[in-house]
């Protein structure tokens, strides 16, 4: 039996999705258990491109089964789309298939308009949100006013709630924002819709998992966003609005802590952030546009160019803490090739105080923190094509041995290319691998 959860040590957008995909192939259940579709998770099988937001990336894999649990935040008209993609592209979704706890909590258009007003508001000093209405979704969940994906399955239920809950949205929206009202039957007519078309898929995420694990089935959780966009441990305000590191698997699907066996901290070999924040190894220079291009760092969800930086191992200490890291997937070891040096950043200083394993919770002093650089030589030579460890030139391999000693935690995965296949795995995660 293997439960393995792959989850973001950075901020997000680290290759997640790709490592999902690559162990799918031996697990027989892949589960979302937070965020929403803010998430964008690119895959690369056989050269063509599919990026979900919401779909688990187990989806390609045609005995896996896919959850999506009671902590997701479910925007209906993009989970009905990706799955319209999906059977376009020759791979049916059925209800055995794709499987959607009636927990989970609804994207109300109200919440999109709601953080895209506030956004404005703010002006420079916007978080720099995905726009896709997430923090106003998780917000009503804490309220006890959501919209679960269960009231979609009844329109005068959902009708009656949305008359209640609109009653103080509408008045903040005319009087405060001064935009136009929602209507509540226009929505409950429009998101009823979408009940009855996601109805084949909802049924009961904790009792299926708990019976798979019982059964000893491989399960894999796919975290989104990164450790450092936690809404409790992450840079604060400067986050997203659910908490993203392991230990909200369990609350967000339902299964006990005591069930999880691996937890994977999946790492750029270098550093990005989307959006507003303080990023300390941040390249705000020509080399910082050099990464971008070379990395294709352009959001999956958004379009915006990411910030590159380098890496940073304070944050992945800190990530190995929060989540009980039990070992690394590193990818995109392919960007830095090329690179005279490479630089790692083992702890800040701020005040003649050097910090390494703890990141200061306030942003001024994040903001304020400088760098500890370690300097090591680069390589020159392609590493698309290593498949073995032992394919990779000997400066590679100190850049990875250098990070395994910093962060104090196994790199188990490596991965040197976007495909499926360009990856060298070096540790066994599933036993039937
Ligand atoms: P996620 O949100 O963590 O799943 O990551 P994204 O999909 O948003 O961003 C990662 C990007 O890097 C995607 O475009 C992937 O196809 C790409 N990628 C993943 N691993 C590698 C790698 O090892 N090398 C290169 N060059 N690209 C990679
Ligand atoms: P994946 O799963 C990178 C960032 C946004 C913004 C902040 C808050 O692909 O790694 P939100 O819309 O969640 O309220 O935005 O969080 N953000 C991400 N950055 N990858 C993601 O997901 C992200 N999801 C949210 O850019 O800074
Ligand atoms: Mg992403």
């Amino acid at each position: 039996m293997a439960t393995v959860a792959i989850i973001g040590t950075q901020w997000g957008d680290e290759g997640k999705g790709k490592i999902v995909d690559l162990l799918a192939e031996k697990a027989h259940i892949v589960v979302r258990f937070q965020g929403g579709n803010n998430a964008g998770h690119t895959l690369v099988v056989n050269g063509k491109k599919h990026i979900f937001h919401l779909i688990p990336s187990g989806i390609l894999h045609e005995p896996t089964v896919c959850m999506i649990g009671n902590g997701v935040v479910i925007d209906p008209s993009v989970l009905i789309e990706e799955i319209r993609k999906l059977e376009t592209n020759g791979i049916p979704v059925s209800g055995k298939k794709l499987i959607i706890s009636p927990r989970a909590h609804v994207i109300m258009p109200y919440h999109k308009a709601l953080d895209i007003a506030r956004e404005s508001r703010k002006g420079k000093s916007k978080i720099g949100t995905t726009g896709r209405g997430i923090g106003p979704c998780y917000e009503d969940k804490v309220a006890r006013n959501g919209i679960r994906m269960e009231d979609l399955l009844d329109k005068n239920v959902l009708l009656e709630k949305l008359k209640i809950i609109l009653e103080e949205k509408n008045f903040l929206f005319e009087h405060y924002y001064h935009q136009q009202p929602f209507s509540p039957e226009a929505i409950a007519e429009e998101y009823s819709a979408y009940g009855q078309k996601l109805a084949p898929f909802i049924g009961d995420v904790s009792t299926r998992l708990d019976q798979a694990i019982k059964e000893g089935r491989h399960v894999l959780f796919e975290g989104a966003q990164g450790t450092h966009l936690d809404i409790d441990h992450g840079t604060y305000p400067y986050v997203t609005s659910s908490n993203t590191i392991s230990g909200n698997i369990c609350c967000g699907s339902g299964i006990s802590p005591l069930a999880i066996n691996q937890i994977i901290g999946v790492a750029k070999a270098y550093t990005t952030r989307v959006g507003g924040g303080p990023f300390p190894t941040e390249l705000a220079d020509d080399l910082g546009n050099w990464l971008r291009d070379r990395g294709g760092e352009y959001g999956s969800t958004t379009g915006r160019p990411r910030r590159c930086g380098w890496f940073d191992a304070t944050m992945v200490r800190v990530a190995k803490r929060v989540n009980g890291l039990t070992s690394l997937a590193i990818t995109k070891l392919d960007v830095l090739t090329g690179l005279k040096t490479v630089m790692i950043s083992n702890g800040y200083k701020h005040n003649g105080h050097v910090m390494s394993d703890e990141m200061p919770s306030q942003v001024k002093i994040l903001e304020e923190c400088k760098p500890e650089y370690v300097e090591l030589p680069g390589w020159d030579e392609d590493i698309r094509s290593a498949r073995r460890y032992s394919d990779l030139p000997p400066k590679a391999k100190k850049y990875i041995e250098t990070i395994e000693e910093m962060v104090g935690v196994p790199v188990s995965i490596i991965s040197v290319g976007p495909g499926r296949e360009e990856t060298i795995v070096l540790r066994k995660v599933f036993d039937n691998q």
